[in-house]
């Protein structure tokens, strides 16, 4: 059968509040201060609570997915841990803002997987069909003023720099295949100076400082709050636009 005249309505208002960009927030901090800990906490609450429905998708991208694959000299680096991973040159910013551009449209991604042991991209991609909420994690997460441009909010994780090395540490000669030494050696070197001069001054474009990283609950409490009015005025617009149109005046 022929749709009728208000199904046809409502499938217009559908295309166009689908065009409304997910909801996206930026979580940036030094290395090991809990940036993952602190969104695997949020997406957790989002869903316990309901705050997120079933049928919706929120979208983590690590900025660690973008870093530029490596030359051969600079891969021979690399493996030496004699090459710079923290200065916004590494990262492939070009690819990761058409990315989030694309899934702000709501449209589909492949984002490129990273591999910490190899330095290098894997030949597969994860596909990504669609995002209601879209988080940015990541070192240099509110670098790049396009990005931090379309973001609704901006969390900038903090802790003790002593706890973040010595949880680099423990997390890098487990995960990432590194030697105690190289990875001293590479914190001295490159992390900790662009720490202070690329990561710590874009705390100031931050809404929310989180101190404690992921086992900071408060914090993390208050951000689904957030999240929650953000969809809730979401989907008010959405039924707001279903509401069939009061019938004419007769006779005006
Ligand atoms: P980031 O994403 O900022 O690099 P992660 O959330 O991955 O940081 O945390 C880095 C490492 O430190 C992980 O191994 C994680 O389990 C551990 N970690 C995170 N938060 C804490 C904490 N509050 N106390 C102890 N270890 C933690
Ligand atoms: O997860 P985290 O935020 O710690 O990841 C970023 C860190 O990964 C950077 O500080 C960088 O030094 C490190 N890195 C690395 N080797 C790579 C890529 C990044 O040690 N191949």
């Amino acid at each position: 059968r022929q749709p009728t005249a208000l199904e046809s309505m409502a499938a217009v208002t559908d295309a166009l509040l689908d065009e409304e960009p997910p909801l996206f927030i930026g979580v940036a901090g030094g290395t090991a201060s809990g940036k993952t800990t602190v969104c695997s906490r949020i997406i957790q609450k989002l869903h316990d609570d309901g705050i997120i429905r079933p049928d919706q998708n929120v979208v983590v991208v690590c900025q660690d997915s973008f870093y530029r694959p490596l030359t051969p000299d600079q891969s021979a680096l690399a493996k030496k841990q004699q090459f710079n991973f923290d200065v916004p040159s590494a990262f492939d910013f070009p690819l990761l803002l058409t990315t989030l551009q694309r899934l702000l449209k709501r449209q589909p991604v492949d984002i490129p997987i990273y591999n910490f042991v190899t330095h290098s991209r894997h030949e597969s991609v994860h596909h990504i069909e669609r995002a209601d909420v879209v988080i940015l994690e990541g070192i240099l997460a509110l670098f790049d003023e396009s990005i931090v441009g379309m973001m609704s909010m901006k969390l900038f994780v903090e802790a003790d720099p002593d706890e973040r090395l010595a949880r680099r540490i423990a997390r890098d000669t487990v995960e990432r295949g590194r030697e105690l030494g190289g990875i001293i050696a590479q914190y001295l070197t490159y992390v900790k100076p662009a720490y202070d001069r690329y990561i710590l001054p874009t705390k100031a474009v931050a809404d929310i400082v989180i101190q404690k990283g992921g086992e900071n609950m408060v914090a993390v409490n208050l951000i689904c709050g957030h999240i929650r009015q953000a969809l809730d005025r979401q989907r008010r617009r959405r039924q707001a636009g279903r509401q069939p149109s009061p019938p004419p005046l007769l006779g005006a």
